[in-house]
């Protein structure tokens, strides 16, 4: 069976992939002619399961991997890996990588400075003025005087911080380790955590999951934040204490939320939070990777994996990104 055509294992228990076959296959026909691309299904047999060397995924089923013998590849379908390490049986020696893509990072960009236009524009007072027929001009202010703090400054952090900085934002950074930008203001480690928050107009979370930044975001840390301040979470929805958003909101600390990401995707329909007032419920649509770039960095790593050269986008996994 190890002799078998090595096979590329499009696989997640939560997401139907089968869309991506065809990108994938015209992946490997350009860059690694003979690699066979097949869909996981729960009914997938074993003797099918012997020839995979690479698997492209999101939700893979725990304990896969493990079983997989000739598997020389795990690679995340997206910027995110946590639902990849989450599996305590991987095998130690097999890499995990993940999507970096210029064009989902400008998305990202697009996603943030809408509700950083909205929020500054004070766009939620006036409609809110509007359901009443009223006619109030706000207060014209400089993109300078509005604040706008960014968590996490990797590829798409970074990108969202520029792109803000050059429609004029105050904007401010903060990074687990120090990273430098451009007319950004940076803040590195967690005991700068809190003096970044407190000069914020708007804060945006862009961190990835991890064990540090899962609940992060809870009652103390949004006490950090100042009066009036806007909350934006397009990192993980598992890194926000929902009790703690409803209380800031609810005391009229925190003046909205935006979500794009939640704990359980999509969002139930009857989870309170969707009728919950100053909160803008978006689809996890910030932004994600295009088809031909998710199947052509992956095809390209399985390529390099098969020929022992060094990967695209490896994950540092005790990191967890
Ligand atoms: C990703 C995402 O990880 O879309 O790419 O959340």
């Amino acid at each position: 069976m190890s002799g078998a055509a090595p096979t590329l294992l499009l696989c997640s228990e939560t997401d139907d992939l089968s869309g991506l076959c065809g990108e994938f296959e015209r992946a490997a026909a350009r860059a690694c002619p003979g690699l066979r691309v097949r869909c996981w299904t729960p009914d997938t047999a074993t003797t099918e399961l012997q020839s995979v060397v690479a698997i492209a995924g999101w939700f893979v089923p725990l304990g896969l991997p493990a079983r997989l013998p000739r598997l020389r590849l795990l690679a995340s379908i997206g910027a995110g890996v946590e639902h990849l390490l989450r599996d305590p049986d991987l095998p130690p020696d097999v890499p995990v990588t993940r999507i970096v893509d210029p064009a989902q990072a400008r998305g990202m960009a697009e996603y943030v400075l809408w509700a950083a236009l909205h929020f500054h524009r004070d766009l939620d007072r006036v409609l809110a003025q509007q359901t009443r027929r009223e006619w109030r001009m706000p207060a014209q202010r400089p993109a300078s005087a509005y604040r706008v703090g960014i968590m996490g400054l990797g590829a798409m952090g970074a990108e969202v911080a520029r792109t803000l900085a050059a429609h004029g934002f105050d904007v401010h950074g903060w990074a687990r380790r120090p990273a430098a930008l451009d007319c950004v203001t940076t803040w590195a480690g967690p005991e700068a955590m809190r003096p970044f928050l407190a000069g914020l107009d708007m804060v945006v979370s862009l961190l990835p999951l991890t064990p540090e930044t899962r609940g992060l975001c809870n009652a103390d840390w949004f006490a950090a934040l100042k009066p009036g301040a806007v909350f934006v979470n397009c990192g993980r929805g598992e890194q926000l204490v929902v009790p703690a958003l409803v209380d800031a909101l609810r005391s009229g600390h925190l003046r909205a939320a935006v979500l794009d990401v939640f704990e359980h995707e999509p969002l139930p329909a009857d989870d309170p939070l969707w009728t919950e007032p100053a909160v803008v419920i978006t689809p996890h649509m910030a932004s994600s990777a295009s088809a031909e770039v998710i199947a052509g960095q992956i095809v390209e790593n399985t390529a390099r994996a098969l020929a022992r050269r060094a990967l695209l986008h490896a994950v540092d996994r005790l990191r967890g990104y």
